[in-house]
């Protein structure tokens, strides 16, 4: 232990300033991945826009390789389970200097992967953040093999014992996630239903207007008043998360990041962008003088 401890520190101190920079971002950036979908309540669901499956889904339609995707949107929880799992080891391998070169490897992999699935239609690609976290990964990657001549893939006890160190920190680390995202969701479930809950007065909202507000789990949403009625749709764009926003003179609900649109008068389909999934619909009606969440 305290060999590797020390092993840790000359590593870092070994490195040039600017590959300690590389490393220290990219470690920290997966650790923050693999906890961000670890804390979301909706990851591991099916309906919300963040959740695996329909990520995997939209993958499935806009991916060169959609039928690999396709086959995994079944396993979608157990998927999403080792993805958060992937991301926090190659975290803290990445920080911690254990198996350096084969995780600078996965990292790329990875990176490489999400570019295939996620991004391969953005354009122009420097939008897209994958490419430029696959060409860091791969910077550093050969940064290692370089230093060492020769790729190593060799493993010994101690070796063996610290990547399955790893694993279980990467698992302790998913499940406190897991937990602080249930205790969360207990405290707000514990405030009381949302169902119901008031979004704007009727008399506040004229015949072909929107309102914005924000849903019970605290995403950005739109309520939409037409002669028939109203509609809701959550505003978060389901290709990469960006807000999308309401444009009346193209009368579509559209995303900064990279151009998906939405038709929110054929339940939010998607007419143009980098996605095939429509926008999540949120439930509202009219009650009484004013518009609630059902
Ligand atoms: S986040 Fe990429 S188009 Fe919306």
């Amino acid at each position: 232990m305290r060999t590797h401890l020390r092993s840790v520190v000359a590593s870092w101190r070994n490195q040039s300033p600017a590959i300690r920079l590389i490393r220290f971002w990219l470690g920290v950036t997966w650790i923050y991945g693999g906890w961000d979908k670890a804390t979301d309540p909706g990851f591991l669901g099916k309906t919300s826009t963040t959740s695996i499956s329909k990520q995997l889904i939209g993958y499935s339609k806009s991916s060169p390789l959609g039928f690999l995707f396709r086959h995994m949107i079944e396993r979608s929880t157990a998927i999403g389970v080792m993805v958060m799992i992937l991301e926090f080891a190659i975290g803290i391998a990445t920080l911690l200097w254990i198996a350096p070169t084969m995780t600078a490897f996965v990292g790329f992999t990875m990176s490489l992967g999400l570019w295939i699935a996620v991004t391969w239609h953005v354009k122009p690609y420097f939008l897209g953040s994958d490419t430029a976290y696959a060409v860091l990964w791969l910077a550093y990657f050969l940064h290692l093999v370089g230093k060492r001549r020769k790729i190593d893939v060799s493993l010994d006890r101690r070796g063996a014992i610290r990547i399955g160190a790893v694993g279980v920190a990467a698992i302790a680390a998913m499940l406190v996630g897991r937990g602080a995202q249930k205790s969360a969701a207990g405290t707000s479930t514990g405030s009381g239903s949302t169902s119901g809950k008031q979004l704007i007065k009727l008399a506040d909202f004229p015949v072909g207007q929107t309102h914005e507000f924000s849903t019970p789990d605290g995403q950005p949403a739109i309520v939409f008043r037409t002669k028939n009625g109203v509609f809701a749709y959550s505003e978060v764009c389901t290709h990469q998360g960006c807000t999308v926003a309401y444009s009346p003179a193209d009368k579509a609900l559209l995303c900064p990041c990279h151009g998906a649109a939405y038709d929110p008068f054929n339940s939010a389909a998607v007419l143009g962008g980098p996605t095939n999934t429509p926008l999540s619909s949120v439930k509202v009606a009219i009650s009484g003088a004013w518009v609630v969440l059902v």
